[in-house]
């Protein structure tokens, strides 16, 4: 299996040959390093993965990483902390924030030279009880007032560091939920204290995001928001109103967390053109493969080739739009994977719990080697690279 394009391997030789003269070794001794998913992205395209900073990272000692940290370092160009910047975790009560794990995760980040995905402002879920209890009392400008305060002190603390955000986080409702698709004026506690304009209030977020951070790309996320459906058209729609309200929407996302249960949407490139097509970037931000597992809890070869099949089609369906910036997997490991504690399946990541590589990992690999470099300078000036 070949992991270079001549062009990429050239550089990595002549990268290593330089070292080496430095290091006053014979160049032609030089060895090319192994190719990585972040040494074979093209140079418009962010490889990413979720990281707990709370749990994962906190305490780390740089000189002496744990294996998990090495691979995070050394396969990710990107990073998203997938909870330490959540309401719950970051502003614990009323007047309390709770830096801690974000900061883990930021430093991290530029210890290695990866920038970061912020996540998330607005959602229904991980929100502290004093927002849950309050929410049933609030007057919309008492909602709003709280929103603000911590939109400008979370977004402004990490200003320049951040070059990508969640702003609003699954704020539509799916097909199968009581009501259809429609905004969770009832679940999130700020959409239910406005919900006679949660739009307005939806636009008014990601202003006070722009005020604090005019250099992170702005954006949507939801899950079941890959291909055309009617999840996505209501985005569309939405996309389309906050557009014309001058709002700075930069982004739309895509989470990704299949499950083999299901089939794959070969919509998803035309969702995100349309996105594009609106000016929009796109990204693939949570993406991990999930599947039922015999009793024995192992998966069988014809799923394990499958799931390598669904990377590699998510990761192609991004390559093909230019617009797309980013593709981040939602944790890279079983060991730390979120699915078994939800799901009655499991196996969704790229390496097993003892980091041995999937065939998802090398379909990924291989997408990424064989893919066209880019050319625009996408990434904000600044930032960690
Ligand atoms: O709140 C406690 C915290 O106080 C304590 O320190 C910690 C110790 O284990 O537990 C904390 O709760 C955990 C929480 O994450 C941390 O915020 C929950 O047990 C845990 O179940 C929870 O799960 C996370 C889930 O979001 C809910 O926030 C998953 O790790 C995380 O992978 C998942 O990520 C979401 C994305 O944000 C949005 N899209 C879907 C995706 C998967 O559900």
């Amino acid at each position: 299996m070949s992991h270079s394009t001549p062009i990429k391997r050239a550089v990595a030789v002549a990268a290593a040959a330089v070292t080496a003269l430095a290091l006053g070794v014979p160049a032609a001794q030089a060895t090319p390093p192994e190719p990585t998913l972040r040494s074979e992205a093209p140079r418009d395209l962010e490889i990413g993965s979720a990281v707990w900073g709370q749990r994962d990272l906190l305490d780390h000692d740089r000189k002496n990483p744990t294996e998990f940290q090495r691979i995070l370092g050394a396969e990710f160009g990107s990073v998203t902390p997938e909870n330490d910047m959540k309401w719950a975790e970051i502003h614990p009560e009323p007047d309390v924030y709770d830096f801690s794990g974000a900061d883990a995760v930021i430093a991290f980040a530029k210890a290695n030279r990866q920038e970061v995905r912020g996540h998330t402002l607005l959602w229904h879920s991980q929100n502290p009880d004093w927002v849950t209890e309050a929410s049933n009392t609030w007057t919309c400008d008492e909602a709003r007032d709280v929103l603000e305060d911590h939109v400008r002190t979370v977004v402004g603390r990490y200003a320049g560091e951040i070059y990508e955000w969640d702003v609003a986080n699954e704020i539509f409702q799916d097909e199968w939920d009581a009501g259809g698709v429609r905004l969770r004026t009832e679940a999130n506690p700020f959409l239910k204290a406005c919900s006679a304009d949660p739009v307005g209030l939806i636009g008014d977020v990601f202003r006070w995001a722009h005020e604090a951070d005019p250099e992170a790309l702005l954006f949507l996320n939801d899950y079941n928001a890959e291909g055309i459906n009617a999840k996505t058209d209501a985005y569309y729609e939405l996309a389309q109103e906050l557009l014309a309200d001058g709002a700075p929407l930069q982004g739309f996302g895509a989470q990704a967390h299949l499950s083999l249960q299901y089939g794959f949407d070969d919509s998803m490139r035309a969702n995100f053109e349309r996105f594009a097509a609106l000016g929009l970037k796109v990204a693939v931000t949570e993406a991990d493969v999930r599947m039922p597992l015999g009793d024995d809890g192992e998966p069988t070869t014809e799923q394990i080739a499958l799931q390598a099949d669904r990377y590699d089609r998510l990761l192609q369906a991004c390559l093909d739009v230019a617009a797309c910036t980013s593709f981040t997997v939602w944790g890279f490991d079983d060991g730390r994977s979120w699915v078994p504690g939800v799901f009655p399946e499991g196996y969704a990541t790229i390496m097993t719990e003892g980091f041995e590589k999937k065939p998802a990992y090398f379909a990924l690999l291989d997408g990424l080697t064989d893919a066209t470099p880019g050319t625009s300078p996408r990434t904000p000036p600044g930032l960690n690279r």
